[in-house]
């Protein structure tokens, strides 16, 4: 090679090994907002189509994820305005046996003055059954008029039928007692540990994604704070058991039918009973979403057609 030549050769390469990096972004690339935003909008997309494609019960039905929140929605806002009157006669009047019991096994409120009382979440609330036993026994077994409860539910028929009966109450438009809006699934509005008891009656079932309500439970407690849940579970004694869902299956959507007007609601009620897990797979759920189960996991009620449930948040974060 000439000298000229290796000359300019090095000259070419030198100059290459100098090219500035290219520090500004090019004129057609897009903003990292509208990336981010183009990212975000194809996440819910394959989140909608998750639920689209993944399966659930609602009752014996198996339908989308997607669907079952307005199915369950529907059945509530049918069943509002008879609830209390249904649930009496379907229960002969033991579900306040039952809530009474629920209750005082957990003893809501501060035995001193000076605390500032508990903050209670009751979560699927609809008619403030739960909440104006908590309150009651707070105010009137331990003296303590500041702890407060919210119920919550995703209905707000529900939710409306449960204002006008707190007018009934000493509790209606206090401080003592608030009202929300939401799912269970996702309790947003709701600071990380700053709930002292979570309880949640005769609701989960009807939950689309019930362990993703009890890892929300988990977040939203203080640690310590205890999660409590009464619902149906399974019948221990076989003939019990025969008696009961022959009473339950053939009775409960006639009087649906013709108290409510509305069998179909009661149909899936029944059934919806029926596909909850049983006493021990709950109580896993419960521990799989971080909480420490007692050693008596759960109290079966009336031979086991209901069940109570509790879990602790353990003071310490597990390693
Ligand atoms: C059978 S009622 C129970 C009401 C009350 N806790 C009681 O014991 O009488 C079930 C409630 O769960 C509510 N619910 C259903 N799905 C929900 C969800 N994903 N989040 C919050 N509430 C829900 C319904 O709107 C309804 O008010």
């Amino acid at each position: 090679m000439t000298l000229a030549l290796r000359l300019r050769a090095v000259t070419r390469q030198k100059w290459q090994t100098h090219i500035p990096r290219r520090t500004t972004r090019p004129f057609h690339t897009p903003s990292r907002q509208f990336q981010q935003q183009q990212q975000q909008q194809q996440q819910q997309q394959q989140h909608q189509e998750d639920n689209n494609s993944r399966s659930t019960h609602f009752g014996y039905e198996t339908i989308a994820e997607s669907e079952k929140e307005g199915r369950v929605r529907n059945v509530f806002s049918s069943v509002a305005a008879s609830y209390d009157t249904m649930n009496d006669l379907m229960s002969f009047g033991i579900h306040r046996i039952w809530k009474d019991e629920f209750v005082r096994a957990l003893k809501p409120g501060s035995l001193h003055s000076v605390d500032k009382g508990w903050n209670i979440l009751d979560i699927a609330g609809g008619t403030g059954d739960i909440a104006f036993r908590m309150l009651d026994y707070a105010t009137n077994v331990k003296n303590d008029s500041k702890t407060r409860v919210t119920i919550s539910d995703i209905n707000p028929d529900m939710l409306a039928e449960g204002r006008k009966r707190s007018l009934w109450t000493p509790y209606g438009g206090t401080e003592r007692l608030s009202f929300l809006e939401a799912n269970a699934e996702n309790l947003e509005s709701v600071a990380s540990e700053s709930v002292d008891l979570y309880t949640v009656a005769f609701g989960i079932r009807n939950f689309t994604n019930k362990q993703k309500a009890l890892e929300e439970a988990f977040r939203v407690l203080k640690p310590g704070g205890v999660f409590a849940c009464l619902e149906f579970s399974k019948v221990q004694n076989s003939l019990f058991n025969a008696i009961y869902k022959r009473w339950s299956f053939s009775m409960i959507p006639i009087m649906g039918q013709l108290v409510a007007a509305d069998r179909d609601s009661y149909q899936y009620l029944v059934e919806s009973i029926e596909k909850f897990p049983s006493q021990e797979e709950f109580k896993n759920m419960i521990e799989l979403a971080g909480f420490i189960v007692p050693s008596q996991a759960y109290e079966n009620l009336t031979g086991g057609i209901a069940a109570i449930h509790r879990g602790i948040k353990p003071l310490h974060k597990a390693q």
